[in-house]
């Protein structure tokens, strides 16, 4: 969080997720005078996440400047969901949850498997 490009909006994040092997990934997030092309510091941490080997996130804690749990957008969500599935952990400001409570009912891979009977290939 302390690292974060954020001069625009001065709203400081950071993430931190323990992946399946044991590693830490970390992210921050990094904005733009283009306020739109801002990343969100879960953006940053899945790519971390991918670039130094790929796994699954057991579980993520986000950060605010105030260094209190911060909910992840709905766009980083669906990264965690991603890159996490069901069974990751969220630390919120109501406690630990899965991502099924932080994301109900989330549209992943498996969907497309039903709705387009195009299997994402294995990775
Ligand atoms: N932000 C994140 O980094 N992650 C989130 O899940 C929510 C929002 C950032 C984006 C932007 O730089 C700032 O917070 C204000 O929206």
């Amino acid at each position: 969080m302390r690292r974060a490009y954020a001069p625009y909006s001065k709203f400081p994040v950071g993430v931190a997720g323990l992946v399946d092997d044991g590693r830490v990934v970390t992210g921050c997030n990094v904005e733009n005078a283009g306020y739109g092309v801002a990343l969100c510091a879960e953006c940053g941490m899945v790519s971390e996440l991918v670039a130094t080997g790929g796994g699954r996130l057991v579980a993520v804690y986000c950060v605010g400047a105030d260094g209190q749990p911060l909910m992840p957008c709905g766009r980083c969500r669906q990264l965690l969901w991603e890159h996490g599935g069901p069974a990751c952990l969220l630390q919120t400001p109501k406690g630990v949850l899965p991502m099924t409570e932080v994301l109900p009912q989330a549209f992943g891979r498996e969907d497309l498997d039903e709705l387009a009977g195009t299997a994402p290939t294995e990775e």
